[in-house]
């Protein structure tokens, strides 16, 4: 009776093993192929994009796909049926619990590749940052999505460069490339890739795909390439649809490559001519299949389906994919007989096409290091004034003092970086304002640290144990380069995000960043004294606040 007694309870522990965890057999990457990491299959992605529009939303606010198991397991029939082994997804809440949706995808065999930003939380290309807020986010996901052997990967950016002039927010995209993997790999979860999706643009797509997969440090490198295209509009060819160069373009890539999103909607419903080429014979030896876009029918008309009422109902995009996706069977090779000959890039040339150096990338995001630096300040900005006026003072004390602002300095193009450029606006608002009053004379301090009421003289702590070392490591300036690993919010090394949401700006907000540049003079006679500039200045914040 004790042995059954045992038996049973070892039943029940398994039962509940496999409700809790569906495993599926995880996808891993060599050289430029995804393989099962078990039989060593090779892996082409059958994929739809699965949430409901975000591309519009300025806000926060999105639907987690991936939360509601009603909806899951309403959907999931539907993907099945077009022979879905991989689902896109662009923002998921790491707050909420992901079981259900995730085992039932991993029940079906559906693994998933998640964007790590959020419609308010991402680099944005017109005032380009990696930041604390951001690195916090970017790892939340990560933690969120790396237990379940289903997940396939993450995207560290969609789109983000695309155009010559927005092509060096490239360089934050790359160094959130880098400390996302340097995170994954030091909570040591299972290989997890950290990639990129780009658009299609021709004036820099080559230049893009280089400069993301040239590091001869592949720690810095992506894991893969998505590609969104849209060139393929029935009727066409592999040759007409811009395919066939698109092919030759990544013969040499060193890492895997796919569609990370396409289906062009010129004509409805779509006939998807594009995947008998995707999956052929002569794609398939470079590419790894693809990401319909998507499932969700909304005023874009891309959708397979349209929902009324908690309804699916298909729309002649699914049953058209469906009939098409029915023949294809790409036949790969086997992980054991493949030997990838591929290797990395060289980094694109920095000139009038490409404005991203390689090398220095912007610094590693370290909450820590910016409390620290923050909590060491005597003169900061009052917590009263409004975020909005940020950019003013940057632009004044910047203009007057160009040395007071070296530590928060980010120019992608020269690769120059504050180590401070990653913290948020108010820390380097205080930064260097303290750095502006610090380097008065002390007879002149005491009126250094007005700024016409926006600044305020605090009692500064003197930095000790961690803080004194990252802080040397920073410089006085914040002209040094901080070696230190990455920390988020509790200011524990390497801690995940624990769904904690920082507060207040996003990327997207107007912080230093786009205010900052030594080229935003408005106050720009140096050779003012001390006490001339401090009146200036008070008379221009009279002025404004
Ligand atoms: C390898 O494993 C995958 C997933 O379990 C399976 O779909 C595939 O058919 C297997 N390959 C072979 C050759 O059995
Ligand atoms: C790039 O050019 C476009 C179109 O001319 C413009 O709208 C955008 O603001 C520019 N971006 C930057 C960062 O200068
Ligand atoms: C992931 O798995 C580890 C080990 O089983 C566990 O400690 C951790 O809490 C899990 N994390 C999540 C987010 O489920
Ligand atoms: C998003 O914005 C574009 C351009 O304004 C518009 O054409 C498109 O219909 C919008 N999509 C949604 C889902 O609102
Ligand atoms: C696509 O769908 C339309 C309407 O549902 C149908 O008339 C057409 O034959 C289909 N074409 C293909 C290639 O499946
Ligand atoms: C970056 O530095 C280069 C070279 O000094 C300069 O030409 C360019 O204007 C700077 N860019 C910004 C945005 O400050
Ligand atoms: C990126 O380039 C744009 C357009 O030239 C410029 O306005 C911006 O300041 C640059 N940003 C960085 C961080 O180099
Ligand atoms: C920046 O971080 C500091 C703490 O170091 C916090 O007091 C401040 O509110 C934050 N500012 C923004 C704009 O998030």
């Amino acid at each position: 009776m004790k042995g059954f007694g045992i038996a049973t309870a070892i039943a029940a522990a398994s039962m509940l093993v496999s409700k809790v965890a569906a495993d599926v057999d995880p996808i891993v990457i060599k050289g430029s192929k995804f393989f099962y990491k078990t039989n060593g299959t090779q892996f082409f992605m059958r994929g739809v994009a699965y949430q409901e529009d975000v591309s519009n939303s300025t806000d926060s606010t999105y639907t987690d796909p991936l939360a509601d198991a009603s909806i899951c397991s309403r959907d999931i029939p539907y993907l099945q049926a077009l022979r879905t082994n991989t689902i896109r997804v662009y923002a998921i809440d790491p707050t909420k619990n992901h079981d259900d949706c995730m085992n039932m995808l991993a029940d079906a065999g559906i693994y998933v590749v998640s964007d790590l930003s959020a419609p308010d939380q991402s680099i944005n290309r017109n005032d380009p940052a990696w930041n604390d807020d951001l690195y916090e986010r970017y790892v939340s996901v990560v933690d969120a999505l790396a237990n379940y052997t289903n997940t396939l990967g993450f995207f560290a950016g969609n789109e983000v460069s695309n155009s010559k002039n927005t092509t060096n927010a490239s360089a934050f995209v790359k160094a959130a490339v880098r400390d996302t993997k340097a995170y994954i790999a030091s909570k040591g979860y299972r290989p997890l890739g950290v990639g990129y999706a780009t658009s299609d643009d021709s004036d820099i797509r080559v230049n893009m795909a280089d400069y993301f997969d040239c590091s001869s440090d592949t720690a810095l490198n992506i894991d893969f390439w998505g590609y969104n295209v849209y060139s393929w509009c029935d009727p066409s060819t592999y040759s007409t649809s811009g395919y066939e160069a698109r092919t030759e373009e990544f013969e040499s890539y060193s890492v895997p490559v796919f569609f990370a999103e396409y289906g062009c909607n010129a004509h409805r419903p779509r006939t998807w001519g594009e995947v008998e080429a995707l999956y052929g014979d002569d794609m398939t030896k470079v590419w790894s299949g693809g990401i319909v876009y998507m499932y969700f029918e909304t005023e874009n008309e891309y959708g397979l389906v349209s929902i009324t009422n908690n309804k699916v109902s298909t729309l002649g995009d699914y049953s058209n994919l469906s009939k098409a996706m029915a023949t294809v069977s790409p036949s790969g090779v086997n992980s054991a007989s493949y030997s990838p000959t591929n290797s990395v890039a060289a980094c694109p040339t920095v000139n009038s096409a490409w404005a991203a150096a390689a090398s220095p990338l912007p610094p590693s995001p370290n909450q820590e290091l910016c409390s620290c630096m923050f909590n060491s300040l005597s003169c900061t900005v009052k917590s009263s004034v409004d975020e909005e006026a940020y950019a003013d003072m940057f632009d004044y004390v910047c203009g007057a003092d160009a040395d007071a602002c070296a530590g928060i300095q980010h120019n992608a193009t020269t690769g120059s970086y504050g180590a401070y450029s990653m913290c948020n606006s108010t820390e380097q608002l205080g930064f260097v304002l303290d750095q502006y009053y610090s380097a008065q004379p002390s007879s002149q301090r005491a009126s250094a640290c007005g700024f016409s009421g926006s600044a305020t003289l605090k009692s500064a702590s003197k930095p000790t144990g961690v803080c004194s070392s990252l802080m040397a490591q920073a410089g006085t300036a914040g002209q040094g380069t901080v070696t230190a690993s990455p920390t988020t919010g509790s200011g524990a090394a390497a801690t995940g995000g624990s769904g904690s949401k920082a507060s207040g700006s996003s990327s997207g907000s107007k912080g230093a960043a786009s205010t900052l540049s030594v080229q935003n003079v408005r106050v720009g006679s140096f050779a003012l004294g001390v006490s001339a500039f401090v009146a200036v200045l008070s008379g221009a914040f009279a002025l404004l606040l």
